[in-house]
C-alpha cells in the first residue's frame, strides 16, 4: 500500500494533470490522502465544461467508497487533498470547487500555487473560513511549471499560445521551391488537427497563404469537418486572393471577409483579436487560445517576442537539403543568445513516434527561471 508525504502526493497531482492538453484551461491534479497517507484517490481536470480536478479525484473515491467497505470506513474530515491549483470559488459551466469540496466533509486542503484569475481565485479564504486546515501556496516547484505560462498568459490577459512546426531532419518548413506538402506523415497531420480542433483561431501569415492555400480548418481522420472550428486569422501586408480556400472557412459567415491583420506586430495581432466580437469556437467570449501555424517569418516573430508558451514539433525522417529554414529571422548571433526550449510532458510528450515522424513537445525554458 502506497503512504505519501505531503510532497510525494503534490507530485503524483502534477502527474495526473500531466495526463491532459495544454490550452485554455489550466492543467489541474489533485490527490485524495488519508490521514496516514495511504493513497484514496486521483484526479484531474479533462478540458472545458468538464469536472475540475477536485471533485474529479472526490468523484473517485465516492465510487470506491461503493464498493470498498474499507474505503467507505475513511472519515473524510481526517483525510487531505493535495490540488496544484488552488481551488475555485466561482461558478462556472461546473459548481464551485470549494463547494464540492465542503460537500465530501474533507478536513484538510493543501495546495501548491495561487489561481491568479479574479473570477476563479479565492478558493482557499473560503475553505479557512469554513473551518478547513488549508496549507499553500505550498510553491511546489512541479506545479508551479505545470501552469507557468498558462498563468503569465491570464495574467496579462492574452490567449495561451500554441505554435506548431512541420520540419525536414535538416530543419526545413519548405523544398527549395516552397512546396511543403506534405513533408509529414498523415498521423503527423492528424495530430496537428486535433490541436486545430482545440483552439479558438490560427494564424498565418501571408506567404503562407500565398504558398500553400491553406483551408486552415480542423478535420477528422476522415477529411471530414470537426464539429468545431478556429476562426482563421492571416498577418501581414499583401492581400488574400480573392480565391483563396480559407475565404470558404466554415468560421466565416457567408460573404464575411476573414480577419487580415496589415501588421507584423504579435502585439498588435492580439489586440485586434481580442477586439473581434466572434463568435468564437468552444462557447468562449473571447479568443482564449490561438495557434500559430507559421510560416517561420511569423513563428519568428511570435517565438521573438515570447509569446509561444507551447510548441508542436513534427519531424519526418528526410532531408531537404537547400530549403527553407524552419523558423527563420529570428536574431540570434551567438550561442549564448540562443531561444532555448524545455521538454513538456504534458499530452504524452515530450517525445512520441507519430507514424514515420518524431512529435517533439516543448514549452518555453524561460519560464522557469522567472518564478
Ligand atoms: N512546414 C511548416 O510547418 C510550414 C507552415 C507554414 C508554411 N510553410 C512554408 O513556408 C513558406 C512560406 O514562408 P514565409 O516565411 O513566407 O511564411 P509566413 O511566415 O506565413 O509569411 C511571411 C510573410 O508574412 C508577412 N509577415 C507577417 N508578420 C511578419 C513579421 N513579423 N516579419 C516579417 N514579415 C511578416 C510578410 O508578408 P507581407 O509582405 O505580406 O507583409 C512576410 O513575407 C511556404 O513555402 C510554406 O509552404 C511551412
Amino acid at each position: 500500500m502506497e503512504h505519501l508525504t505531503d510532497e510525494a502526493a503534490m507530485d503524483l497531482a502534477v502527474a495526473a494533470a500531466l495526463e491532459g492538453v495544454r490550452g485554455a484551461n489550466p492543467l489541474v491534479g489533485a490527490v485524495l490522502t488519508a490521514p496516514d497517507g495511504q493513497l484514496l484517490a486521483v484526479g484531474r481536470h479533462r478540458g472545458a465544461g468538464t469536472l475540475h480536478a477536485e471533485a474529479d479525484a472526490l468523484a473517485a473515491w465516492a465510487a470506491l467508497r461503493e464498493t470498498d467497505p474499507q474505503a467507505a470506513a475513511v472519515d473524510p474530515a481526517a483525510c487531505t487533498l493535495h490540488v496544484t491549483l488552488e481551488p475555485c470559488d466561482h461558478t462556472g459551466r461546473t459548481g464551485p470547487c470549494t463547494g464540492a469540496v465542503r460537500a465530501a466533509g474533507i478536513g484538510r486542503l493543501v495546495y501548491a500555487v495561487a489561481d491568479p484569475t479574479g473570477t476563479s481565485g479565492g478558493g482557499a479564504q473560503t475553505l479557512r473560513a469554513a473551518g478547513l486546515d488549508v496549507s499553500g501556496p505550498t510553491g511546489h516547484a512541479g506545479s508551479l511549471a505545470l501552469t507557468d505560462r498558462w498563468r503569465r498568459a491570464r495574467a496579462t490577459g492574452r490567449p495561451f499560445v500554441t505554435a506548431h512546426l512541420a520540419q525536414s531532419l535538416d530543419g526545413c518548413a519548405a523544398a527549395a521551391d516552397g512546396t511543403s506538402q506534405w513533408i509529414t506523415s498523415p498521423a503527423s497531420r492528424a495530430h496537428a488537427h486535433a490541436v486545430r480542433g482545440r483552439v479558438d483561431a490560427i494564424v498565418v501569415g501571408t506567404g503562407t497563404v500565398l504558398a500553400d492555400d491553406p483551408r486552415l480548418t480542423a478535420r477528422d481522420d476522415d477529411g471530414s469537418l470537426a464539429s468545431v472550428q478556429p476562426v482563421p486569422v492571416v498577418m501581414g501586408h499583401r492581400r488574400i486572393p480573392a480565391g483563396a480556400a480559407l475565404r470558404g472557412h466554415p468560421a466565416l459567415a457567408a460573404g464575411e471577409e476573414p480577419l487580415h491583420l496589415r501588421s507584423h506586430d504579435p502585439a498588435e495581432v492580439l489586440a485586434a483579436i481580442a477586439a473581434h466580437p466572434g463568435p468564437w469556437p468552444h462557447g468562449r467570449g473571447g479568443c482564449e487560445h490561438l495557434l500559430i501555424e507559421g510560416g517561420p517569418t511569423v513563428l519568428a516573430a511570435w517565438i521573438a517576442a515570447d509569446l509561444v508558451d507551447e510548441l508542436h514539433v513534427y519531424t519526418a525522417p528526410t532531408f531537404l537539403g537547400a530549403g527553407l529554414p524552419a523558423v527563420s529571422g529570428l536574431a540570434v548571433d551567438t550561442l549564448a543568445h540562443a531561444v532555448r526550449w524545455t521538454p513538456d510532458s504534458a499530452e504524452g510528450g515530450p517525445v512520441r513516434p507519430l507514424g514515420p515522424d518524431t512529435w517533439t513537445h516543448l514549452r518555453p525554458a524561460t519560464a522557469a527561471g522567472k518564478e
